[in-house]
């Protein structure tokens, strides 16, 4: 199958998929998802692929987050479908997966992408990467999971700090903080990928699907609080905040919010 968005490649067992949509920093549009969502479902279906790693493309980010001019004038209706639908199809059913994917974390990884990122079984990040989940500087929140992932990950005192503050961290603070497992020089991310993969290729495929399945099986009960997800999402779509941080990003100037 052939793809617009990103790029799908198998050596051996081990399937590398990469958002490539460089001169947008690989933000997520909508065909991207469903892209992204077709490419995985078919690596988990093929018996020959141990494991997934998943990158962008560029030296620059790994995903800068939601494509923001694609849903900047979405309604209340259109922005729950679009958090329902990404959860759906994509940033709910990697962590079901029986195959393990790694995130290659190569430069930013912001909302959206971090997102995927926290989707991901494991995450490795070169030096120059950059994380945070900066939606609130929007006037929206994380719709992809973000508000329920980030706080298991780290813990809810950093995950209020980073969600609320809109803050960007570096690869050495995400390191310190459990959010990702190691950080590399940029030139070997690939390798250290590489490596991890071929370690879990050499395991009984039927295992590695049993434990991920015991790992995550809070993914289900999860589900309550990807609802309240989407709905706090969709709701910010309504206000004055919302058009005058999506306008702003656009416009490429800081935002002002009302006080009231
Ligand atoms: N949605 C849509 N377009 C995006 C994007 C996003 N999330 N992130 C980056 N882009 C686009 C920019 O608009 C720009 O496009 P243009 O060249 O047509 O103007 C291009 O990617 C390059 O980004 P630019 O902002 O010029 O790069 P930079 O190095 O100055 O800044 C970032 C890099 C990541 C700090 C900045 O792009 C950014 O803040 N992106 C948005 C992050 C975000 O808020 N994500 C969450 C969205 S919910």
């Amino acid at each position: 199958m052939s793809y617009k968005n990103i790029l799908v490649n198998r050596d051996r067992n081990i399937c590398t998929v990469t958002v490539n949509r460089p001169s947008k920093l690989n933000a997520l549009n909508i065909e991207t998802i469903a892209e992204l969502s077709a490419a995985l479902k078919a690596a988990d279906a093929d018996p020959k692929v141990r494991v997934v790693i998943l990158s962008g493309a560029g030296d620059k980010a790994f995903v800068a987050g939601a494509d923001v001019s694609e849903f900047a004038s979405f309604s209340k209706q259109k922005g729950r479908e679009l958090s329902a639908t990404g959860h759906r199809e994509l940033f709910d059913m990697i962590p079901r997966m029986g195959t393990p994917v790694i995130a290659a974390i190569n430069g930013y990884a912001l909302g959206g992408g971090l997102e995927l990122a926290m989707s991901c079984h494991i995450r490795i990040a070169s030096e120059n990467a950059v994380m945070g989940l900066p939606e609130t500087g929007l006037g929206v929140i994380p719709g992809y999971g973000g508000t329920q992932r980030l706080p298991k990950l780290v813990g809810k005192g950093p995950a209020f700090e980073i969600i609320l503050s809109a803050k960007k961290i570096d690869a050495n603070e995400a390191l310190r903080i459990g959010l990702i497992n190691r950080v590399m020089p940029q030139d070997r991310l690939t390798e250290a990928c590489t490596d991890l993969a071929k370690r879990i290729a050499v395991n009984s495929p039927t295992a590695v699907a049993a434990a991920i399945r015991a790992v995550n099986s809070d993914e289900d009960a999860a589900e309550e609080g990807a609802n309240v997800e989407i709905e706090a999402f969709a709701s910010c779509f309504d206000s004055e905040d919302f058009k005058e941080g999506t306008s702003a990003f656009l416009e490429k100037r800081k935002p002002k919010f009302a006080l009231e």
